[in-house]
């Protein structure tokens, strides 16, 4: 797949959802968008913007209401690329512990026990998680590391499509900061590409390749971010470009 190969295309999709006592509610208006291989982006918008709508609607976990969702590169005789999605609850099994959780998809897959407990170690320190969390379980961990355990989860079959619901909010702003990173690091290994939900526009802006603004208008907007990696959080050129996002999600 060359880096201009469109996996995900929304065409001129809405969602509205009809509910008991809010009546018709818009979570998306006419949203056009493609994704595109190889590529972060980050979407951000405030809450209830329909982030997680969006996302739920690339995954197939949803389907709009209007327009259509399609993906160009897998016809019915073309299996879809490994993908997974992290949920902004972070879908661990709660019989499980953290161990099982990340070593099930590598062992549906008949990746050998202890091939994947060697996975799984290496997962939990990419994700920096104690080593002893291994054998907690889901419930025993703080939401951030609930989290953190889901993301190392959805890494353990190396997906070449990786949807992410705000995965590391409620980490500290280093283990965040560290955290991008290993996305980063992860995309140079693996090539995959992101599709990042946060509501904090400087991770978008740390992160992604381009960002796409949500608005409760609702409203969206792409912008291509072509500053190199790494980013300088504290350079001229990426506080202007923060600064200048920060007002197109404001003034709309
Ligand atoms: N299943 C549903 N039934 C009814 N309304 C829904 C449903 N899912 C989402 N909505 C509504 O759609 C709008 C967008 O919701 P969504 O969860 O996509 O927002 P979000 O941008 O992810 O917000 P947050 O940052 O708080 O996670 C909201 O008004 C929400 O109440
Ligand atoms: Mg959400």
């Amino acid at each position: 797949m060359t880096p201009d190969t469109v996996l995900i295309s929304f065409r001129d999709v809405s969602r509205r959802f009809s509910t008991p006592r809010r009546g018709e509610v818009d979570a998306l208006c006419h949203v056009s968008l493609d994704c595109r291989a190889g590529r972060i982006t980050g979407i951000v918008g405030p809450s209830g913007s329909g982030k997680t709508t969006l996302l739920r609607l690339a995954a197939g976990l949803d389907q709009p209401t209007a327009g259509e969702i399609v993906y160009p590169q897998w016809g019915p005789s073309v299996a879809p690329p490994p993908w997974a999605v992290v949920t902004q609850e972070g879908n661990l099994l709660p019989w499980r512990n953290i161990r099982r959780n990340i070593t099930l998809p590598m062992r549906l897959r008949n990746v050998p026990r202890r091939e994947a407990n060697r996975r799984a170690e290496t997962l939990l320190r990419q994700m920096h998680l104690p080593n002893d969390v291994a054998l907690s379980y889901p419930h025993e961990l703080s939401g951030g590391m609930r989290r953190r355990a889901a993301v190392a989860t959805a890494l353990a079959c190396r997906p070449q499509l990786l949807m992410l619901d705000e995965p590391f909010s409620g980490v500290d702003e280093a283990t965040r900061r560290r955290l991008g990173q290993q996305v980063l690091d992860l995309r140079m290994q693996y090539g995959q590409s992101i599709l990042l939900v946060t509501h904090d526009i400087e991770e978008a802006l740390l992160l992604g390749d381009e960002v796409v603004i949500l608005t409760a208008a609702p409203g969206i907007e792409r912008v291509d971010i072509e500053l190199p990696h790494p980013r300088d959080p504290l350079a001229k050129a990426f506080e202007r470009r923060l600064i200048e996002l920060r007002h197109r999600l404001t003034s709309r």
